[in-house]
């Protein structure tokens, strides 16, 4: 039936790929197509096992993952409170910090979730480079000061933005749900992802985002470019830039706006202020988070399912990944739906300016589009309140598929939109 269906859409000179592929002409031509039309059929394959898959799922967002044992569970629950617990400046909050817990942002619609809370990032260009402008406290803004805290060691304000920055960009908090899976995924199957694309799909293929740490490389899979390769990095690394907590990870403060002065007066508590369990604990959380559950599939999803695969929405947002081998039965090999490679993509002028590891300002991460129904602002910036909006903005890699979703007939968007929001 799937078979049938990219036929009819050949011959209904639905572009399946870019125009400048079948400008060559000739036998070429014919090769291309036939390739791209094998590519899209093997993309509506996995797509119809991520059907089976997650059919009559019945979670619920925030859920633990199922069969997870009676211990891993008690590790979920210690986690999920050490997540939500509210610092204060004797534990070491601040003195510049962005929020008092995980929680705080990650709340919708359930711990562990998204919200429409942005952040600021900014930086400017010195010498044709990136340059974060740490003396002034940057690349990430820490809008609060412990100045207005019961316990507070000194009056000081959050960080503003400096006159020198010439780059500011808005990142909006993103969901941790299924994000345990993602970490469980060997690097090399990212690698292998973006190798796979270069050779079949060039004109959309992403990069991983090298990431250095202390063992070598490592593959960025968390953050808004992929800037992060680990959960319990991200742990730590949130703990430090968002609370202001250091850990064994991040044992040095952040200096208020850059002001290293600032930290003998205004941060009594000796470092690292967490010993590493509170990271630890994070991270159990997060690992043995759920995905998120899918919605009703109808027959209008279905159809929903082969217009984004008919459009090359796939190529960035690949349905299905597996995990590796796991000493946790949980995690063991496990099949998961998040619709993202991970992947950096130069996404034009929907990207943000900023570098960290090797995305420069235009690379940003395919947005996983699992739980897309529980979200109300969408994209790095929260600039779209809409599905569509968000499709619209795509530029640079993402543009040819939006162009395609532009010559949709009417019931061909409905379907697609029913497709997107019952993930
Ligand atoms: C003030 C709001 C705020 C607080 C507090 C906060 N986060 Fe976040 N979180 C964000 C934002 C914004 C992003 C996107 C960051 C980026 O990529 O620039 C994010 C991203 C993440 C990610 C990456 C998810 C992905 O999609 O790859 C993880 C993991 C995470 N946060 C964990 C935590 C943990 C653990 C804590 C507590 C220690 C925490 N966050 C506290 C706002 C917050
Ligand atoms: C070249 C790779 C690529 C292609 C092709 C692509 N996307 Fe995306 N998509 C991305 C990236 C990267 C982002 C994150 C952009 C940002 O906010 O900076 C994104 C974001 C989104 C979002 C917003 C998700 C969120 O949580 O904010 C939606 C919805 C979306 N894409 C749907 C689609 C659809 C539908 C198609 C096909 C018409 C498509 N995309 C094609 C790479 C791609």
């Amino acid at each position: 039936m799937w078979l049938v269906i990219f036929t009819e859409r050949d011959k209904n000179k639905l572009p399946l790929t870019s125009n400048k592929l079948f400008d060559k002409g000739g036998e070429k031509e014919q090769e291309m197509k036939f390739k791209i039309s094998l590519i899209m059929i093997t993309f509506a394959l996995v797509g119809i096992i991520a059907l089976r898959a997650t059919a009559g799922n019945s979670l619920f967002f925030g859920d633990p993952l199922p069969g997870l044992t009676t211990a891993q569970l008690n590790q979920f629950d210690a986690g999920k409170d050490e997540f939500m617990e509210e610092e204060t400046v004797a534990d070491g909050l601040g003195p510049v910090f962005n929020g008092k817990s995980c929680a705080e942002c990650h709340s919708s619609p359930t711990v562990g979730g998204d919200s429409d809370t942005t952040e600021t990032r900014f930086g400017t260009i010195t010498n044709g480079h990136f340059d974060p402008l740490t003396q002034f406290g940057g690349s990430l803004i820490q809008s609060k000061g412990i100045g207005g805290e019961p316990d507070a060691t000194c009056n000081i304000a959050g960080e503003t933005v400096p006159a020198e920055a010439t780059i500011k960009a808005k990142r909006r908090t993103t969901p941790l749900f299924g994000l345990g899976l993602v970490d469980s995924v060997p690097d090399q199957v990212f690698i292998a992802i973006a190798q796979l694309q270069k050779r079949f799909t060039p004109e959309t293929a992403g990069r991983p985002n090298h990431i250095e740490v202390a063992t070598g490389q490592a593959v960025g899979k968390f953050g808004w470019k992929s800037q992060v390769p680990t959960l319990k990095q991200f742990s730590a690394d949130a703990y430090l830039n968002e609370m202001g907590i250091t850990s064994p990870t991040f044992p040095t403060e952040n200096c208020p706006q850059g002001n290293c002065g600032l930290l003998a007066i205004c941060d009594s508590p000796p470092d690292p202020e967490d010993d590493g369990s509170g990271v630890q604990a994070f991270t159990d959380f997060m690992t043995f988070l759920a995905p998120p559950p899918r919605g009703p599939i109808t027959r209008k999803v279905l159809a929903g399912e082969v217009v984004f695969f008919g459009l090359g929405c796939a190529a960035c947002h690949i349905p299905v990944l597996k995990t590796g081998r796991n000493s946790i039965t949980a995690l063991d090999r496990v099949k998961f739906f998040p619709f993202s490679d991970f992947l950096i993509h130069d996404m034009g002028s929907l990207g943000d300016g900023i570098e960290q590891g090797q995305a420069n300002g235009t690379e940003m991460r395919t947005a996983p589009l699992w739980g897309l129904q529980a979200r109300k602002r969408l994209l790095h910036d929260g600039s779209a309140t809409t599905v569509t909006d968000a499709i619209l903005a795509h530029d640079g890699q993402g543009a040819e598929s939006k162009q395609r979703f532009n010559t949709l007939k009417a019931k061909d968007v409905t379907d697609l939109l029913a497709f997107l929001n019952s993930l």
